[in-house]
């Protein structure tokens, strides 16, 4: 862990542990809270069911961030990313992806690929600052305010 990151003040550790019910309320919190169009309680459950990789970064009880990623024939689809807004700009954002790159490298894994928002210029700038290439594009791929639909950036990184 790198010494300037600063976690809140007297916790006791930072770790990464398991999605469950038991963190789904805090988790559902956070996204409602960082995304104009989050994932809903179901999303979760189902990737949960599914046996999805779902971490969710802790500083003693609270919640900085979570990945989920869902595992391929030989690479790892990045599917949802977030850092909780209060924690935001402090460099969370590459502890999950280290900690991502290290579990898809564990499982075998030659790539990790994700898409992303055309809009969403922080989130582009933290995968490319990561390694991550923009490898193409998915037309009308993200909901949209108003009816619409907004493109996404696909990008991969090797491993
Ligand atoms: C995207 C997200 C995960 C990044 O997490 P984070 O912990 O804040 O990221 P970091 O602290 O590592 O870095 C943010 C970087 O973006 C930069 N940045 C901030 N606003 C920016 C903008 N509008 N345009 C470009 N870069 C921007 C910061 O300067 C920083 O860059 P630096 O590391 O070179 O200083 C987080 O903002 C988030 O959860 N956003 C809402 C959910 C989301 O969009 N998830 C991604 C979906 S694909």
């Amino acid at each position: 862990m790198s010494a300037i990151l600063s976690p809140p003040a007297n916790a006791p550790e930072v770790r990464f542990e398991p999605l469950t019910l038991f963190r789904l309320d805090d988790v559902l919190d956070v996204e409602c809270s960082a995304y104009s169009h989050p994932w809903t309680r179901g999303n979760f459950t189902d990737a949960m069911a599914s046996g999805y990789q779902a971490q969710l970064l802790m500083a003693g009880d609270q919640l900085l961030g979570y990945f989920v990623a869902m595992m391929g024939v030989d690479e790892v689809h990045l599917l949802n990313i977030t850092v909780a807004p209060a924690f935001q700009k402090q460099g969370w954002a590459r502890v999950l992806l280290d900690a991502l790159a290290l579990w898809a490298r564990g499982r075998g894994a030659q790539w990790l690929w994700l898409e992303v928002r055309v809009s969403n210029e922080r989130a582009l700038h933290v995968y490319q600052a990561h390694g991550f290439r923009r490898v193409g594009e998915r037309k009308r791929y993200y909901p949209a305010p108003a009816g619409q639909r907004e493109d996404a950036v696909v990008m991969s990184l090797p491993l």
